[in-house]
């Protein structure tokens, strides 16, 4: 997603939130993503993340993307203790399921694409935690 492809959007009133999400995501169309039909390796979980999360999560996964900076409710940090803490079966079921007022990409994301994508949180979240060396005095 580039800036420009939502940049100029104002946030929507909410009864037009839907038709919005989907024109700046994709999800929840009938639309079907070519990785549904062509699961790739773990590798892919960085590109499926770059294309359908990081609008929203931002590319480090603090809940500041693009969207969110132009109004759009913001989500929760992946580096809160809680979410560090949450088995990888919960983002799983949260990218195709869905979360709150967050849609599911169970039409887009194939289950070996979702673990991709749950694989690279993960690989996130370590990022962020404090370095043994760093800590040391
Ligand atoms: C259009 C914005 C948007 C996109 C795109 C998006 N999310 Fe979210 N996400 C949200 C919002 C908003 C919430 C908070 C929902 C709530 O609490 O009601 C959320 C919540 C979450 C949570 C936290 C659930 C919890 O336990 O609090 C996870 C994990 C998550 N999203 C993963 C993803 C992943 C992975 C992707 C990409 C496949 C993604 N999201 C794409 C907006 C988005």
């Amino acid at each position: 997603m580039s800036a420009a492809a939502c940049g100029r959007t104002a946030p929507p009133p909410a009864r037009r939130r839907r038709a919005w999400w989907r024109r700046a995501t994709g999800a929840g169309g009938r639309r079907r993503h070519a990785a549904a039909r062509d699961p790739r390796p773990a590798g892919a979980g960085e590109a499926q993340y770059a294309i359908f999360c990081t609008p929203c999560h931002g590319a480090a996964g603090a809940g500041d993307g693009m969207i969110v900076r132009h109004g759009f409710p913001a989500p929760p940090s992946y580096h809160t203790a809680r979410l560090r803490a949450a088995p990888a079966r919960h983002f799983y079921d949260v990218i195709g399921d869905g979360y709150g007022i967050m849609y599911g990409y169970g039409d887009r994301l194939a289950p070996p694409d979702r673990w991709a994508v749950v694989a690279y949180i993960r690989a996130l979240q370590l990022s962020r935690l404090p370095r043994a060396a760093e800590a040391a005095p």
